[in-house]
């Protein structure tokens, strides 16, 4: 009886302490948020207004940006700052990169499919995987097999896909969902030594690519949750969105141990994927595990979306796609269905300046942010709180009159070439693949991807929109992802 009575009283005081923890962090939570700010900016924000005038929230951002005279702004009830202005990017990812790591909210988001991947952690757990990873994607013999991965996964999948549409009065493909498929391939390849198979001419469902899929798009849904509280209590009983994303994870995770339960019984020690070469240096199979996942993440749609983009300018700007022809030609010789080697793509300038322009206007990755740790001043005066959310915006920085000139909006590779030859920007000025301490990892390895995947199709097809006026919309999420894809009618060039 007593130890009954007991019992409840302890139940008692642990739902109350729950309770009161709820509230207590809600309040904090909501008197750091000020959710009823009644500035311009957080009455548009709250009330959706600004989506009367605009059709993504990154052009209105944008838009707020170009009018700021900092190239700042705040929008008080995300507790959100957000910046265009290059000397605070400079600020925030180099000067005092100790001062805006990604921060526990952010990792907690990620957490439960990321782990303590390299892209999901901060301090000294990040500087060896950089220090291990960096290590290898430098290595002339791992260059050169992402390279030979990409070639045959052109050769093999892609042409073959391409062509059984060509010429079809009906036959829409859709080239996002193509790249998208293409790039799962390539990364997985690359990451695990694993071919999904999602580009065969079928264009088969991937189990793998199902779930890897579902579970980066509820975690980023995630972050859209008016509080984390949300989905931590959703979590917690697993309900709804939070039942599937942990059934999504734990499909990604049994893939991902038998994978490596798999490797740890044969000699690896001539393997060149990703996750062969991290095995002889760890041994914890989790640990393994989260490294390689974050390279799946990191790798797959960022590519997919610069290819998607990428056509969609070149659709309006048949110029461009005539002059790379031409560029390639002149290095290549006009066989057509020949791929570029590597040496060949570095001569090819003008597409190195195309593919540079593309992302200028349509970054993967929109924008990203930091949590400042300690109160400080940005580089243009902004006061910053701790805690305070930091955003830089590439996004609006490539539409920044202030950075690009009166042109900003314009498609002209050409901007990028001096005398014919590629010439490289401030990182601080165009932080697509971030900048500073943290530069994404895969740089150099994605340009090689995406300009031999673009020059192949454009030397082999012709690629037309199927609704060229329709207005672009991305949905939310952590890459850019074109709304609805990207629907074309492709054709086979006469030779
Ligand atoms: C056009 C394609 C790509 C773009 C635009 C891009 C962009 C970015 C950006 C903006 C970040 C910083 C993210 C953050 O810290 O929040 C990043 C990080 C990273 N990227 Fe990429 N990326 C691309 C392709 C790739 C590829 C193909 C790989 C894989 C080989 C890769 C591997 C990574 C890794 C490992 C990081 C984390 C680096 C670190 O935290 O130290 N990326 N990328
Ligand atoms: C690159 O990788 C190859 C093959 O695994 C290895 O033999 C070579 O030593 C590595 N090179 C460097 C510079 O680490």
């Amino acid at each position: 009886m007593i130890f009954e009575a007991f019992t409840w009283i302890c139940l008692f005081l642990f739902f109350i302490t729950i309770a009161s923890f709820s509230i207590v962090s809600l309040s904090v939570f909501l008197l750091r948020l000020k959710p009823w700010c009644s500035c311009e900016i957080c009455q548009s924000f709250v009330s959706s207004r600004w989506s009367l005038e605009f059709s993504n929230l990154c052009d209105w951002y944008s838009h707020l940006l170009q009018k700021s005279k900092t190239g700042t702004i705040r929008v008080h009830v995300l507790g959100n700052i957000i910046t265009a202005n290059p000397e605070n990017v400079e600020y925030m990812l180099k000067t005092r990169f100790d001062n805006y790591p990604k921060g526990k909210k952010f990792s907690s988001i990620l957490g439960d499919l990321l782990g303590r991947g390299i892209f999901n952690v901060d301090g000294h757990l990040w500087k060896f995987q950089r220090k291990m990873a960096s290590l290898e994607l430098n290595n002339l013999s791992v260059k050169s097999y992402a390279f030979e991965i990409v070639v045959s996964e052109i050769r093999s999948r892609l042409f073959p896909v391409f062509s059984s549409f060509a010429g079809k009065e009906n036959g829409v493909l859709d080239l996002q969902d193509v790249f998208r498929r293409f790039s799962f391939d390539s990364i997985c390849k690359f990451s695990f030594g694993l071919d999904p198979g999602c580009l065969k001419l079928s264009l088969p469902v991937s189990e793998f690519a199902v779930a890897f899929d579902l579970a980066s798009k509820l975690s980023a849904e995630r972050a859209l949750t008016v509080s984390p509280l949300i989905w931590k209590i959703k979590r917690f009983f697993n309900l709804g969105s939070e039942k599937k994303l942990r059934e999504a994870i734990k499909l990604v995770n049994v893939l991902a141990e038998e994978l490596i339960k798999h490797k740890r019984n044969m000699d690896v020690s001539s393997h060149e994927d990703l996750l062969s070469r991290f095995m002889t240096n760890i041994d914890d199979d989790k640990f393994l595990r989260d490294i390689v996942i974050s390279f799946v993440l990191a790798g797959r749609d960022t590519i997919a979306s610069a290819l998607t983009t990428f056509f969609l300018l070149l659709s309006n700007h048949p110029h461009v796609m005539l002059a790379i022809r031409e560029e390639s030609d002149q290095v290549m010789g006009s066989k057509t269905q020949d791929l570029a080697s590597f040496k060949q793509l570095k001569e090819m300038h003008y597409l190195q300046a195309a593919v540079h322009e593309s992302m200028r206007l349509f970054p993967p990755v929109q924008f990203d942010s930091k949590f400042c740790q300690e109160d400080d001043i940005l580089p243009d005066g902004t006061f910053v709180a701790k805690g305070t959310r930091v955003t830089y915006h590439p996004y609006a920085m490539g539409r920044m009159e202030t950075i690009w000139g009166p042109d900003c909006l314009e498609f002209k590779p050409e901007r990028w070439l001096q005398d014919g030859i590629f010439k490289r920007v401030n990182p601080f000025e165009y932080p697509v693949f971030q900048a500073g301490f943290r530069v994404c990892l895969g740089k150099e390895m994605a340009l090689v991807e995406m300009k031999i995947v673009a020059l192949s199709l454009i030397r082999q097809f012709d690629i037309q929109m199927a609704n060229p006026s329709h207005t672009l919309k991305f949905t939310p999420g952590l890459t850019a992802t074109v709304k609805n894809g990207l629907p074309v009618f492709v054709q086979e060039r006469n030779q």
